[in-house]
């Protein structure tokens, strides 16, 4: 009998979970199936425990749900401190992880980005920058955290023992950075013509890391390129959080391109 996976959110139908996981359990001739539920908040409990209770392998958590599967699962130290879940395994018991910021950190060293010591501006604040931000602090980066709102950079910045400041200074926080992350939404579809920076704020020694996926290339990228800075695209982040949720739920090493390709090519 095959084991079920599956992505539970709401909205859930745009998720590139299953087609990236469908394509792992192929490539690796597991009898697995990746499904996906719209599932709303007020229901979690019962489809996680549902989910175990019927022999799942296992789940991934979207929006809006992975800070509320807080007060369901079992969850790991990084998850506790990130505050969001968005991997349960039920190989013992209801575990939860955060495989988010793990996934930026390795598309960040795939293309050789040392961290520490490494001056990163992060944009946003939100729970993608959540599991990003205590990732990089782990690997010794220097951080600054810039958002719109400048009380939640503050608020999540006085957590992790960082600096802060509002969007608008990036300018000036990018002559000496190393690295940028976006983390905000901007720039996503159908908003494709908006950038958190432009070519003349940027230099050639910067790397820019832009997690939006849809577009993959994005506006902020193309306006890296101009500057001649090192670029990196949200499939990778997207790529490698799911690798490292096949890897809690399989033990095995997941075909990180077999899964890249399958994202690509459903990306257009
Ligand atoms: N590649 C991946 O694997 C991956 C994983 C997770 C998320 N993502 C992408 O990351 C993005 C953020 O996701 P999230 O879950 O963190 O969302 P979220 O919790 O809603 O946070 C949104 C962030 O974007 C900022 N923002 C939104 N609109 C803005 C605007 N017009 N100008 C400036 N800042 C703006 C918000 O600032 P305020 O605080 O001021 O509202 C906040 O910091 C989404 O595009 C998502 O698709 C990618």
């Amino acid at each position: 009998m095959k084991k079920v996976f599956a992505v539970l959110g709401d909205p859930v139908s745009h998720s590139l979970s299953p087609v990236m996981h469908n394509a792992a359990f192929n490539a690796l001739g597991l009898e697995c199936e990746y499904l996906a539920f719209r599932v709303g908040k007020e229901r979690l409990g019962d489809a996680i425990r549902g989910a175990a209770a019927l022999g799942f392998g296992g789940l991934n958590l979207t929006i809006p749900l992975k800070e509320k599967a807080l007060e369901v699962v079992d969850a790991d130290a990084m998850a506790e401190k990130i505050g969001a879940v968005n991997t349960v395994d039920f190989s013992g018991g209801i575990r939860g992880y955060n495989t988010d910021g793990l996934g930026a950190m390795r598309a960040l060293a795939e293309r050789g980005v040392g961290l520490r010591d490494a001056e990163v501006v992060l944009a946003g604040a939100g729970g993608a920058a959540r599991g990003i931000a205590f990732h990089l602090v782990k690997a010794g980066a220097r951080v600054t955290i810039v958002n719109r709102t400048e009380d939640r950079a503050a608020s999540l910045a006085a957590e992790l023992h960082v600096k802060s400041a509002v969007l608008s200074k990036l300018p000036g926080l990018l002559e000496k950075a190393g690295v940028l992350i976006n983390s905000t939404s901007v720039g996503m579809t159908p908003n494709i013509e908006e950038t958190i920076a432009t070519s003349d704020m940027m230099h050639p020694g910067l790397t820019v890391f832009d997690i939006v996926y849809n577009p993959v290339d994005t506006k902020l990228l193309r306006e890296a390129r101009k500057a001649g800075a090192a670029v990196i695209d949200g499939v990778k982040m997207l790529v490698y959080q799911g690798a490292e949720s096949f890897r809690i739920w399989t033990g095995k090493t997941p075909p990180v391109d077999i899964m890249e390709a399958a994202v690509r090519r459903r990306l257009g």
